[in-house]
């Protein structure tokens, strides 16, 4: 009897861990979504009204404030942002743990990589929930081949760096990752 009891509170711990993580994905998915949304709206708003050469600097001051208000309250539980094997602002390179699943994905197109999402455990225990982007066609603009001359001056003129360009439609951009604080 007694250990039957100890077999419970077992499992009823087990279903708790279990619970938890099952948490963290929902909500870290949850915010991903968000964020993506909220980025397009505003990047296709601005494209609508002052086309994408306007559409570059106004990128380069604004993705962090659309985030954070995007993101909201959850700022206190989550760090974010987005990474890439070929980026084009200094600030999205890849931090070490992202290297490896960069690795995999890069140069694949959608469907080839089985993996809607991946979670990633690092050292000190907390979780990084990462979710590949692929090309669409409203991203060949800024990222594709074929470039507009007057996109490629202004991306020159604010990415002097700037490795990202030369995608082709659902091809793997990056990923967009989520981190427990
Ligand atoms: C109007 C031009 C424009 C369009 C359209 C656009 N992007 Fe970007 N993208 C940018 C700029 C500018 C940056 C750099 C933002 C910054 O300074 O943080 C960027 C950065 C990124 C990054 C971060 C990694 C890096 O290279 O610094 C990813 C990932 C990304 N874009 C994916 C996409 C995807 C996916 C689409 C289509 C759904 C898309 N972009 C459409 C201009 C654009």
């Amino acid at each position: 009897m007694k250990s039957l009891f100890m077999i419970m509170i077992m499992i009823c711990f087990v279903m708790m861990f279990d619970a938890k993580a099952q948490n963290f994905e929902v909500e870290a998915k949850k915010l991903a979504t968000d964020l993506k949304s909220s980025l397009m709206k505003n990047l296709s708003q601005k494209i609508a009204s002052e086309g994408a050469v306007k559409a570059i600097p106004f990128c380069h001051t604004n993705v962090g404030p659309i985030a954070k208000a995007a993101a909201n309250e959850r700022m206190n539980k989550f760090e974010f942002g987005r990474t890439s094997h070929k980026i084009r602002n200094e600030k999205n390179l890849a931090m070490h743990w992202a290297k490896s699943y960069l690795k995999e994905f890069q140069g694949k197109f959608k469907g080839d990589v089985k993996k809607d999402f991946i979670i990633h455990k690092l050292e000190n225990g907390n979780r990084v929930y990462l979710e590949p982007l692929y090309i669409q066609a409203q991203c060949l603009t800024c990222h594709g081949e074929n470039l507009n001359k007057s996109v490629k001056m202004e991306l020159n003129k604010v990415y002097p760096n700037d490795r990202a360009t030369g995608f082709k439609l659902d091809e793997f951009r990056g990923f967009i990752w989520i981190k427990e604080k």
